[in-house]
């Protein structure tokens, strides 16, 4: 049977992984500067993730969420104690759209509305609400485009105003790093704006950290670089290391009621065996500091390279972006100099998401590369 064929694929087969590195079949060696898509958090086979996982699948690695478990609660501890986000209750399910249609259904029960307020070049997944909350027509079938969204600029505050003072917006959702749409954010000041007319408009203020959180912004959450409170956080990528997990962080004002949210394997024993695993790891190897030290390292030797018009993005979710397309670049990165990295939205910009275990030996190979790629 063909495989379904959505995907353009570059032709390298990994087999394996370790740390920044993937190999393929010949045992080549790749430098993995797209995580996977910002998905690899502590990089390929970690002891620590490869022995939590082996032990848990060896136990018990699923049961349904009709039965206490205590891995889900050890889970939403360390999230709360990593994260500083107090109080929040935690649902977990198994990827980043499955987490922000979460966010999405709870805001519209919570709020009785039904209205969606989302921005131009977000993305936020590929099911019912996310898919519509997404600002790429191309990937909107009939069946999403029913529910009702409106798409503003980043930044059009009177525009956010206009709609919320309608009062039928159950949520406004924003990515504060835009990821797929190409490092863009908006201004300190529209988002601390949009937050406070949620509040006066009975409208929940849902961050979509699934590619931005677990600390790839260089803070555990992106928001928190802003004077905001999000009625519900959504996470996933970086989560898992790889394993599916997505979750949502749910502030207490959002009561919450037998049977509003389900899922059959979300939560699952072993997925929360590799999410612990990866919280553990980032908390052992202060990964949060070295994504701030390796940014700055790396952000300094971009700016010394003129066809680099533009350095977009924080943390290690970072855009450069070039006066020309950078499609032919990439390729020429992955089969001359076997370093993948990513592209965006905007076709001129490369992105930029390695495993936040990244060192200074692997920026300097890349820079060397793309050196001589130009
Ligand atoms: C910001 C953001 N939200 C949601 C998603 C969807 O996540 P998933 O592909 O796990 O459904 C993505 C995926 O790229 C994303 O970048």
């Amino acid at each position: 049977m063909p495989l379904f064929d959505v995907y353009p694929l570059y032709n390298v087969t990994p087999v394996s992984g370790k740390d920044i590195y993937v190999y393929d079949e010949n045992s080549t060696e790749y430098l993995d500067l797209y995580g996977g898509h910002a998905v690899i958090s502590i990089g390929h086979a970690h002891p620590n993730y490869v022995e939590a996982v082996t032990n848990q699948v060896k136990t018990l690695g699923f049961y349904s969420n009709a039965i206490q478990n205590p891995l889900q609660v050890e889970l939403a501890d360390k999230i709360e104690a990593l994260s500083g986000c107090k109080d929040y209750e935690l649902f977990l399910c198994n990827s980043g759209a499955e987490a922000n249609e979460n966010a999405l259904k709870l805001a519209s029960f919570k709020t009785g509305k039904s209205r969606v307020i989302a921005f131009k070049n977000g993305f936020h997944g590929r099911t019912s609400a996310a898919v519509a909350a997404t600002d790429n027509p191309n990937i909107v079938a009939p069946i999403n485009a029913q529910q009702k969204v409106t798409i503003l600029e980043l930044n059009d505050i009177l525009g956010v105003k206009a709609e919320l003072e309608k009062g039928d917006v159950c949520a406004v959702i924003v990515e504060f790093i835009q990821g797929v749409g190409g490092l863009d954010q908006g201004t300190s000041d529209f988002f601390e704006q949009v937050y406070a007319l949620c509040k006066t408009n009975n409208t929940m203020f849902i961050a979509d950290e699934v590619q931005s959180g677990y600390g790839r912004s260089g803070k555990f959450f992106a928001f928190q670089y802003y004077n905001v409170t999000p009625d519900i956080i959504s996470i996933a990528k970086g989560m898992g290391n790889g394993f599916p997990i997505g979750g949502i962080l749910i502030h207490p004002d959002i009561e919450a009621k037998y049977g509003m949210l389900g899922t059959t394997f979300g939560g699952n024993h072993l997925a929360c065996a590799a999410g612990l695993a990866v919280l553990n790891t980032i908390e052992e190897e202060n990964l949060i500091d070295n994504v701030n030290a390796m940014s700055e390292y790396f952000i300094s030797i971009a700016k010394t390279i003129p066809e680099i018009k533009n350095i977009k993005g924080r943390g290690l979710m970072l855009g450069l972006e070039f006066d020309f397309e950078v499609g032919d670049l990439r390729k020429k990165l992955i089969y001359d100099y076997h370093i993948f990295t990513g592209g965006a939205s905007n076709k001129k910009l490369l992105r930029i998401l390695p495993p936040l275990t990244i060192k200074k030996e692997h920026i300097n190979q890349f820079f060397e590369a793309l050196k001589k790629a130009l």
